[in-house]
C-alpha cells in the first residue's frame, strides 16, 4: 500500500529529527574534547553514530515503502557549555523533545491506520526510553559528582567503556 503522504512528511521530518540530534551530539564531541575528557568524547561519538543509524533506518523505511526521502536542512549546533552537567542536560531535553516528536507520527499513523508505520515505529518507542533512561542516569552521576574532579575523572574512564551499538541484531 503507498504511503501517505502526511506519513511521509512526517518520516522525513523524522529523518530530520534523527540528522539534528547527530549533529548536536558531534558538537558535544567537541565541547569534550576541548576540555580534554576523552571518555566523554568517546562517549558521544557513539551516541552521533547511533543517531545516524537511527536516521538511516527511517530513511530505509521511506524507501522500502516506496516513499520520497526529503533531506532537509540541518540547524547549526553549539558546542558552548557551561559544564558537563549542562551537556547531558541539554542532551536529555533533546532526547524527550524527540521522544515527543516520535509519539506524534506514532499518533499520525494510527490515525491513518498505517499498521507497517506502527509496527516500525515500535523500535523507536523502545529506544528512546532507553534514551532518556541513560541520560537521565548520567546526569545524576554527573550531579552526584557535583565539584569533585576527581569524581568527574573516574566517570570520564568509565564513559570510556561504552559498547558498541552493532552488537545487537537491530540498530
Ligand atoms: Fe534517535
Ligand atoms: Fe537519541
Amino acid at each position: 500500500m503507498a504511503i501517505d503522504p502526511k506519513i511521509q512528511a512526517a518520516i522525513n521530518q523524522q529523518i530530520n529529527h534523527e540528522m539534528t540530534a547527530a549533529y548536536n551530539y558531534l558538537a558535544m564531541v567537541v565541547y569534550f574534547e576541548q576540555i580534554n575528557l576523552a571518555g566523554f568524547a568517546f562517549w558521544m561519538r557513539k551516541q552521533h553514530e547511533e543517531e545516524l543509524a537511527h536516521a538511516t533506518k527511517l530513511f530505509q523505511y521511506l524507501l522500502d515503502r516506496g516513499g520520497k526521502v526529503e533531506l532537509e536542512t540541518i540547524p547549526k549546533p553549539s558546542s558552548e557549555f557551561g559544564s558537563v552537567a549542562d551537556v547531558f542536560q541539554a542532551a536529555l531535553s533533546m532526547e524527550q523533545q524527540n521522544t515527543a516528536s516520535i509519539n506524534g507520527v506514532y499518533s499520525l499513523a494510527k490515525q491513518l491506520d498505517d499498521y507497517a508505520t506502527l509496527s516500525h515505529l515500535q523500535w523507536f518507542l523502545d529506544e528512546q526510553v532507553e534514551e532518556e533512561k541513560t541520560m537521565e542516569e548520567t546526569l545524576g552521576l554527573i550531579r552526584f559528582a557535583g565539584d569533585d574532579k576527581s569524581a568527574l575523572l573516574t566517570l570520564n574512564s568509565q564513559m570510556a567503556n561504552r559498547p558498541d551499538e552493532g552488537a545487537q541484531p537491530e540498530g
